[in-house]
C-alpha cells in the first residue's frame, strides 16, 4: 500500500509536525565538556586549533565551570595539563596536582557540577606515552600501577567520575579494585573502551595538552580502525570488569561502533567528539565552505541517533546556548486580535 495512500512528506510539511515526530532530541543535558587545567593564576589561553577552548588555571577554570553548569550543561570532563612532565608521571598522581587542585576546587565551589577525569599518564610522561615503556612497547601490568595510582588520587580530592583512557587489559578490573579497597565502592568509571589509534587526536595532543608523543605510536593499546568485532570484545571485557559507562571514541567516525555497542550491551554509551572532529568543523567553517553551528547541530543529533547516550565535545557550550535559543523560539505567542473575534462572535 504505497503511493498515494502513503505520503510521507505528510508528516514533513512544518517544523511543528517536524519535531512532533522526531525520534532523536539533542539535549544540554547529555552534554559533557572537556577542560584543560594549567598550573598558576590568571591564565587564561585559547587553545589555536580549538577555538573556543582554553588552558585555564583554577581561578578562571572555576568560573568557567560556572558559567558551563548556568547553561544546564551537567559534567566536565578535567584534563591536566602540567608544568613539568617525568618518567614516572608523577605529576599525574600527586595529591597536589593540577588535577587534584583542581577537582578540590570544583567540588567545594560550583554546586551540582558532576566533575568526571580523564586518568592517563600520557599528559604527564616525558615520552608522551600513557604508561611505562619498557623495550620500546608500553609495559601493560606496570602500566596499571600507573592508572591505581592516578584513580586513588582523583578519587580521594573528590572525583564524580572517573575516565581511564589507555585501553591497557585488565585496567578496569585493577580500577574497580583499588577503588573498593579504599571505600569508592560507589565511585563510577565510565572507561574508554573502544578506542581506536586516530589521528584525530592530534590536534589534542599538539596544542591542548603538549603531549605529543617523542617516538612510536599507540597502535598496541589503542585499536586498529578497521575492526569492529573488536571493539564489542573490549566493551565487553570492560563491563565485566566493572565499567558503569562505556565510551567510543572518535564519534563521528565511529557512528557504527555506537550504534552496535548501544544494541549488544544496553549499557549507557558515551560518544567523544574528539579534537580533531572539531577542528574538521571549526576549520571548514572559517574558510567559508560549512555553517558551523548548523553542522554542529546535525553531527551531534547524528551522534544521539546512532544510540550514543551522552556525547563528550568541544561544542558543548555552543550547542547549549543555540538549544536555549531554539526554546525560547518556541515559547507560546497568542494572536489576542483572533480571540477577541471569536468571542465577538459567540456573544
Ligand atoms: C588520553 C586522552 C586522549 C584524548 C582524550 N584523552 C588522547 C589519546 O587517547 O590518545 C583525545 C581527545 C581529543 O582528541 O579530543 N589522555
Ligand atoms: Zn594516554
Amino acid at each position: 500500500m504505497g503511493y498515494p495512500v502513503q505520503r510521507p512528506r505528510r508528516l514533513r510539511q512544518n517544523e511543528a509536525i517536524r519535531g512532533l515526530v522526531r525520534e532523536n532530541e539533542l539535549s544540554v543535558g547529555k552534554l559533557i565538556l572537556p577542560l584543560f587545567a594549567v598550573p598558576g593564576r590568571g591564565v587564561r589561553r585559547e587553545i589555536p586549533s580549538l577555538p573556543g577552548t582554553y588552558q585555564m588555571s583554577i581561578d578562571h577554570l572555576v568560573e568557567e565551570a560556572a558559567a558551563v553548569r548556568d547553561t544546564g550543561i551537567p559534567a566536565v570532563l578535567l584534563f591536566g595539563v602540567p608544568d613539568t612532565k617525568d618518567e614516572l608521571a608523577s605529576g599525574a598522581y600527586a595529591a597536589d596536582g593540577i588535577v587534584q587542585q583542581t577537582i578540590r576546587l570544583l567540588k567545594r565551589a560550583v554546586r551540582d557540577l558532576i566533575v568526571i577525569t580523564d586518568v592517563c599518564g600520557c599528559e604527564y610522561t616525558t615520552s608522551g606515552h600513557c604508561g611505562y615503556i619498557r623495550d620500546g612497547y608500553l609495559d601493560n601490568d606496570a602500566s596499571l600501577d600507573l592508572i591505581a595510582k592516578i584513580t586513588l588520587s582523583h578519587a580521594e580530592a573528590g572525583a564524580d567520575i572517573v575516565a581511564p583512557a589507555c585501553m591497557l587489559d585488565g585496567q578496569i578490573q585493577r580500577m574497580r579494585q583499588a577503588l573498593d579497597d579504599r571505600g569508592f565502592s560507589n565511585l563510577p568509571i565510565m572507561s574508554y573502551a573502544a578506542k581506536f589509534a586516530s589521528r584525530l587526536y592530534d590536534p589534542f595532543f599538539k596544542e591542548g595538552t603538549h603531549s605529543t608523543l617523542a617516538f612510536g605510536d599507540k597502535k598496541t593499546h589503542q585499536m586498529d580502525f578497521a575492526n569492529s568485532d573488536e571493539a564489542m570484545r573490549e566493551i565487553g571485557l570492560d563491563i565485566e570488569e566493572g565499567a558503569d559507562i562505556i565510551i567510543v571514541k572518535p564519534a563521528l567516525f565511529c557512528l557504527d561502533i555506537v550504534s552496535r555497542a548501544k544494541s549488544q550491551f544496553h549499557m549507557p554509551v558515551a560518544a567523544y567528539n574528539v579534537s580533531g572532529e572539531y577542528a574538521m568543523i571549526d576549520g571548514a567553517a572559517r574558510l567559508g565552505r560549512l555553517n558551523c553551528d548548523e553542522i554542529m547541530l546535525e553531527a551531534l543529533t547524528a551522534i544521539r541517533r546512532a544510540g550514543a547516550d551522552l556525547i563528550i565535545t568541544y561544542f558543548a557550550k555552543r550547542a547549549a546556548e543555540l538549544l536555549q535559543r531554539h526554546d525560547k523560539d518556541l515559547s507560546s505567542h497568542i494572536d489576542r486580535a483572533a480571540v477577541e473575534e471569536a468571542l465577538g462572535a459567540l456573544a
